[in-house]
């Protein structure tokens, strides 16, 4: 077992000796911020302590003077309010490392409990290109994915695509009455969008542009789409199979694979139900003919989702699950996706990702189902991790230069055009299809990794020189540290098989070894952060920091030259930078290339 699970193991042993109806999962382990301090450090007793109102210097003492670590670590020290920081033998470091040349592990380990997790994101509208904002969840969602699956959690991608609502009115008005079928032919989504826009633009009462019958004239197409019209309904899935062969195109592009996409209108069946039922409970009731559900006062209005404040006094802030007219709508259809996805799949836990707007709508959601089904708060945790915007220079949400969305397909294509010019600039030599093919590898690793670098809640502002810098915390500079090694390999000619067979012990001689090989212990660690707090941007610091202390030992420590038992070592070195680089940037859905 790997020195830092072996920690934590002992630590939660420990906690749970000390205080017997803890509950120590929260018991973690994380790295230490500052390596003057050691190792990995803990907060974990200060959270137990002031949990129980107990002094956390003592309880820190107590559970120490249980705690035996010595097999992986010096002495452990209780510094500040009660941190616990371990520093590791000098033996450990070089042991690790060795097993992880004989392919024991990669630093990290696969969960011992495995727990099946629903990730719901990208979720683009039919008949609407997917723009910057899709981009986000797209990315982030599918580098969450991933590293739930990497760590041996039963992982189901779902894409809860807007395939219904009050749009398919306008959209079966356009259809009929302005289609232009050649445009269609040669970009379905961009006529489906036009086709919507110009309708829509008759049916707002606010705008010069309205006209009643038109309004009314969706308003009918709508009703008999619901009421299920062969004709409507056979142009209504013409609509969806048109966008969706665009949005398979970019996640091709991008790598990225659903297990399913069960669009909104799969559930439209359950939808009265669902209301009935929430209506004999109690938890929904009538209001100005509508349906609702308003809050039960359990919570302090502070934390309360159905309340709101204005002008200093609390309001009723409903969720409204079912429209004076009849009408569901999307917290109605996430309120029985909830249901069905419990039915399928049993999971332990459910992630959306969107933007930030939609906070109020995920917490009144996991709030009105939570007392729906009381018995399923515990075992099953909903997340809404949530992001912000992308920013164009002047700190605007980023748009064209003509003021229109910018298109997530045409962003792609700019950055492997901007790509294939710096690669083309640094090798000219290179045949141009092998630039093309680099070039591909290299934007889209910078478009990915810019959407995933930043704290996932802040904006960012969005500029090509940064990303694609080669230099900077970008990943091309991570691509170009993994094709760096590849190149040391390929210089001193030793095959991959040599790899991963160390003769000899691993040397940790100089500062900037033992500072590599320190880091490259805390993959794993770095891993769970980020899974626990949905945060793979821990990934892209951990990683840029890797590439940084590779280049300093490599800027110290000859390798090819060396003499032969610290060739050996310094290759493992390489070896094992480069597999972790690789590693993190799959987790991120980031490719790498032997030679850039
Ligand atoms: N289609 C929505 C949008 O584009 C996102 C859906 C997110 N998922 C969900 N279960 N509500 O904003």
């Amino acid at each position: 077992m790997l020195p830092h699970k072996q920690i934590e193991l002992r630590l939660q042993q420990a906690a749970r000796a000390v205080l017997p109806d803890a509950d120590v999962t929260a018991v973690l382990v994380r790295p230490c911020p500052d390596p003057k301090f050691g190792d990995y450090q803990s907060a974990a007793i200060m959270a137990l302590a002031k949990a129980r109102k107990l002094n956390p210097r003592q309880l820190a003492a107590d559970v120490v003077a249980r705690l035996d670590v010595s097999p992986w670590c010096e002495p452990v020290e209780i510094a500040g309010a009660g941190f616990l920081n371990f520093r590791l033998r000098p033996g450990v470091l070089g042991e690790t490392l060795h097993a992880a040349l004989r392919g024991e592990h990669l630093f990290f380990a696969t969960t011992t409990q495995p727990r099946t997790v629903v990730v719901d994101f990208s979720s683009p509208n039919v008949a609407k290109p997917m723009h910057v904002g899709h981009i986000r969840s797209t990315i982030l969602g599918d580098s969450l994915a991933r590293l739930f699956r990497l760590l041996g959690h039963r992982v189901v991608t779902d894409n809860h695509i807007g395939d219904w609502g009050t749009q398919f009115g306008m959209l079966l008005v356009g259809w009929k009455t302005m289609l232009d079928r050649a445009a269609l032919d040669r970009d379905a989504i961009a006529e489906l969008e036009r086709i919507y826009r110009a309708i829509n633009a008759q049916c707002d009462p606010a705008k010069p542009t309205y006209n009643l019958a038109t309004h009314e004239a969706a308003r009918a197409e709508l009703v008999k789409l619901q009421q299920g019209d062969p004709e409507n309904l056979a142009l209504w899935r013409e609509m969806i199979r048109l966008s969706q062969i665009q949005f398979d195109a970019i996640y091709g592009r991008l790598g990225v694979k659903f297990d399913h996409a069960l669009g909104e209108s799969f559930y439209n069946l359950r939808l009265p139900a669902l209301v009935a039922e929430l209506m004999a409970q109690g938890i929904a009731r009538e209001s100005d003919g509508a349906k609702c559900v308003f809050s039960d006062g359990a919570l302090p209005p502070r934390e309360d989702p159905f309340l709101i404040q204005r002008d200093g006094e609390w309001q009723a802030n409903p969720q409204l699950i079912q429209k004076r007219d009849g009408g569901y709508n999307y917290a109605t259809t996430d309120l029985a996706t909830i249901a069905h996805r419990l039915e399928t799949w049993q999971p332990q836990a459910i992630v959306y990702v969107t933007d930030g707007r939609q906070q109020l709508h995920f917490q009144q959601l996991f709030a009105t189902f939570r007392r729906w089904h009381p018995e399923l708060t515990g075992p099953v945790k909903l997340a809404h991790v949530w992001f912000g915007s992308i920013l164009g220079d002047d700190g605007k949400p980023l748009k064209t230069r003509s003021g229109e969305n910018v298109k997530l397909a045409d962003l792609l294509d700019e950055a492997e055009a901007r790509a294939f010019t710096v690669v083309s600039e640094k090798n000219a030599a290179l045949p141009e299809a092998e630039r093309r093919a680099i070039a591909r590898v290299i934007g889209l690793g910078a478009v990915k990794y810019a959407d995933l670098l930043p704290n996932r809640q802040s904006d960012y502002v969005f500029n090509w020189d940064k990303i694609l810098a080669l230099n900077g915390n970008t990943a091309p500079y991570l691509q170009y540290a993994y094709a760096r090694i590849q190149s040391i390999f390929r210089k001193g000619e030793i095959p991959k098989s040599a790899l991963g067979q160390p003769s000899g012990e691993i040397r940790l001689a100089t500062p900037e070894e033992i500072a590599l090989a320190r880091h490259l212990l805390n993959f794993g660690l770095v891993l769970d952060a980020a899974a626990e707090e949905y945060r793979p941007n821990y990934i892209c610091t951990y990683l840029f920091e890797l590439a940084s202390h590779f280049s300093r030992f490599f800027e110290n420590c000859p390798v090819l030259k060396a003499e032969p038992a610290e060739r050996a070592s310094r290759l493992a070195l390489c070896d094992l930078t480069a597999r972790v680089l690789a590693h993190g940037l799959d987790v991120l859905g980031i490719e790498t290339v032997p030679n850039m």
